[in-house]
């Protein structure tokens, strides 16, 4: 019998599998494990389950010990592990691609749609308790029958939005770093671009790429000029391939049209001045927060971490 330790808390369903293998020790505390305990805790474990929310690095992997085999990340995201780190000590580390693709996809369409039709602001007018009636030029959006969706990223997340983008007569640009299958592009009618064209062409953004040192505010003041002024920029990836301060002043100075946000720059914090900007709509990173999402990722990070214990290969391996 293995140790496992969960840094997190995680549905039922992923504790019952991993406790009928291994004995399990889960932080269920309602806020995020600290640092120190969690370095505490690690200490003799063969299976780490993580959270996005702790960072995986040489520290806690050393602090761990020799015998970790396997770090879970429940997440397809992996910005918060060490990746080379884990390699260096012969850890294997996973993550959750798949399962949360059509949750986070709802997510990003659901940005577009309030983006552009300003949901946001008509629902914060009435809970204002605002006077309002309907006139012929009240609020206002843009409708997206005929305009131009710009996928930055086109792995699983990003087809999964340009699908729906394309239910509402939208037409598709990409920019990957591959092309994808040209079965799918056709379905889709998605044509491959670099990201200046995609940025000059598209009347809404969505990124999909994942973070690292190569998409560190891949979207910055200059590319936000190069975007038309009537242009929407979605983002449920990470917050910090958009530079948070360049965008609240292209907001706020009308170089783009509105942004969506699910993830920030330095999370769980907000730039200020998005506060107070009315053509920004805000959710708290609620990309793959359903409860079938949710019980799919951490059943599939147990079955990563019990397919390493055993010594076999791990359904969803990084890398
Ligand atoms: C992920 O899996 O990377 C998502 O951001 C979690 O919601």
């Amino acid at each position: 019998m293995s140790r496992v330790v969960v840094t997190g808390r995680v549905p039922d369903a992923a504790l019952e599998k991993l406790r009928a293998e291994h004995e399990v020790d889960a932080w269920a505390g309602p806020e995020s494990i600290g640092r120190e305990e969690l370095l505490r805790r690690v200490a003799g474990a063969d299976a780490i389950v993580s959270l996005l929310t702790e960072r995986v690095d040489g520290e806690l992997l050393d602090a761990a010990g020799p015998q970790l085999k396997v770090v879970s990340n429940v997440a397809v995201g992996y910005d918060n592990i060490n990746v080379p780190a884990c390699t260096e000590r012969g850890i294997v580390a996973t993550n959750t691609p798949g399962v949360l693709t059509e949750a986070t996809a709802d997510i990003a369409f659901g940005l577009i749609l309030m983006a552009t039709r300003r949901l946001g602001e008509g629902e914060r007018l009435i809970r204002a308790g605002q006077a309002w009636k309907w006139g012929m030029f009240f609020l206002l959006g843009s409708s997206l029958q005929g305009k131009t969706l710009g996928v930055v990223g086109m792995g699983g997340i990003g087809q999964a939005t340009a699908r729906r983008a394309k239910a509402f007569g939208m037409d598709i640009v990409y920019q990957s770093r591959s092309e994808i299958d040209p079965a799918i592009a056709a379905e889709l009618g998605a044509r491959r671009v670099d990201l200046d064209e995609l940025l000059t062409v598209s009347d809404v953004i969505s990124l999909h790429c994942p973070y690292g040192p190569a998409t560190h505010h891949l979207i910055g003041a200059e590319q936000l000029s190069a975007m038309k002024s009537s242009t929407y920029l979605v983002n449920t990836a990470r917050g910090p391939i958009v530079d948070e301060a360049a965008l609240a002043a292209a907001l706020r100075e009308g170089v783009i049209a509105g942004a969506g946000l699910d993830v920030f720059e330095h999370e769980p914090k907000v730039h200020p001045e998005l506060l107070d900007l009315e053509n920004v709509t805000l959710v708290p990173h609620l990309g793959s927060a359903t409860v079938e999402t949710r019980t799919a990722m951490a059943v599939l990070a147990a079955d990563n971490a019990l397919a390493v214990l055993r010594g076999e290969q791990p359904p969803t391996p990084i890398g």
